[in-house]
């Protein structure tokens, strides 16, 4: 029998929504008649009905104490179960369109416990232009225990059957790709990997929900690193998986409580605030952008912009397709490379520092830092060269970043 909502303590109002949630997902999905402005700043939980908080707690606990032996609060211990991070966790996953979701501690934690999904002697697809990270785990740890990987340009599906195998479990895509903005069709994927019994895993990092949801596509598992659009503001690392599939629950959780890089609750909660602004952030991060593109386009030390959003990028119907938007993300290729370290000594206002998706601008060199782990030949071959320039779009005046990069421009003649 269910209590009546003012007699539940917060943990089962936790539990309760999820409950009411995921029925609703199976049935009228996961946006349950509110659009992504509102969802984003309500969550799972829109208050805390023991005392009203409009924010959720942090549960600043390592452990839980057990009402009994034979019964239990739900909460046990916190690498396991926190009632701050499952608030975030219910959040994210009605913001994504999934059912579960699973916080952990960055990005690449996330990464790591999906992977316990397969076994020696599996073989996994997945984007040759995608995070150097993801590569170096991969290609350094995962392929010493037995599993094997093919790396592939996911945006031409010839390419993503030719490399098919018996053993093929998964397909790994990032879209659109880091940092070369190449998209790869989410739906045709699906149907591909899926004809083989196997799963698309889809790393959502650079569009964040609210521009795009895989899962809705056909996707099996999506991927953030929070560290970026989610939590918004360059002051924590977080990761997540999201997915509607009962039967990957119980192993992912597995995964999570056993290699405990899970989510902790200050973190949890930072996230958590962060996502409040999710939509305000995304749609500035894309104006701006889309602002900043069209002048690099201009600029004669300039060669090559790369952005989903202009209409002659290869891949623009299919990004207008699949996205509800471009988001915040340039990639270009200067004509000198002598003119990066100059840029990058120049800048001011826009940040050198890797990530992405904070609320400062950040230019990246790829080359030596993000993409640094993936051996040259294959780095070469994707178009990770010593010209390619990574920015990522802040929330500042468009002016004013304009003003900086061309000011740092400037110093190379
Ligand atoms: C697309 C993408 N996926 C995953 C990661 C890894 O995330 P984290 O740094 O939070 O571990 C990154 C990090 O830059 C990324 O850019």
């Amino acid at each position: 029998m269910l209590k009546p909502l003012e007699e539940l303590v917060f943990f089962e109002i936790i539990s309760y929504n999820s409950y009411k949630m995921n029925q609703k997902n199976a049935s009228q999905g996961a946006r349950d008649g509110r659009s992504l402005d509102t969802l984003v700043v309500h969550g799972a939980t829109p208050f805390e009905p023991v005392t009203g908080a409009i924010t959720t707690p942090i549960y600043q606990s390592s452990t839980f104490r057990h009402p009994g032996l034979e019964e239990t609060t739900g909460f046990d211990y916190s690498r396991a179960v926190n009632p701050t991070r499952s608030e975030l966790e219910k959040s994210l996953a009605l913001i994504e369109g999934g059912k579960y979701s699973l916080a952990f501690s960055s990005g690449m934690g996330a990464i790591s416990a999906l992977i316990k999904l397969y076994e020696p002697g599996d073989h996994i697809i997945v984007s040759e232009d995608l995070y150097g990270g993801t590569f170096r785990l991969f290609n350094e740890y995962y392929s010493r225990y037995g599993f094997s990987f093919s790396w592939v340009d996911t945006s031409v599906p010839a390419k993503i059957e030719a490399a098919l195998r018996p053993q093929t479990r998964a397909l790994f895509v990032e879209t659109p790709s880091n940092p070369m903005m190449k998209v790869t069709d989410i739906a045709l994927c699906a149907q591909l990997i899926h004809g083989r019994g196997g799963r698309l895993i889809v790393d959502n990092t650079f569009l964040s929900p609210y521009f795009q949801n895989p899962l809705a596509l056909g996707a099996d598992i999506v991927v953030h690193s929070g560290t970026k659009y989610l939590a918004g503001h360059n002051d924590t690392l977080s990761g997540f998986l999201v997915h509607s599939d009962d039967a990957l629950e119980e192993p992912l959780r597995a995964a999570q409580k056993s290699e405990g890089a899970s989510l902790a609750p200050f973190d949890a909660w930072l996230v958590l605030r962060g996502l409040k602004t999710l939509a305000l952030r995304m749609q500035r991060h894309e104006k701006n952008a889309l602002r900043i593109a069209q002048w690099l386009r201009e600029e004669p030390a300039v060669e090559k912009v790369f952005f989903t959003g202009f209409p002659d990028h290869p891949q623009y119907e299919l990004t207008k397709r699949q996205a509800r938007g471009c988001g915040g993300m340039i990639s270009f290729y200067l004509r000198n490379p002598a003119h990066a370290p100059v840029i990058l000594k120049n800048v001011s206002l826009v940040l050198f520092a890797e990530s992405l998706g904070g609320v400062e601008s950040l230019i990246t060199y790829p080359v030596v830092q993000t993409h640094g782990a993936i051996p040259e030949a294959m780095r070469l071959s994707a178009g990770v060269n010593d010209r390619l320039m990574r920015l990522s779009v802040g929330i500042e005046n468009a002016d004013d970043i304009i003003a900086d990069l061309d000011e740092a421009l400037r110093r190379c003649v």
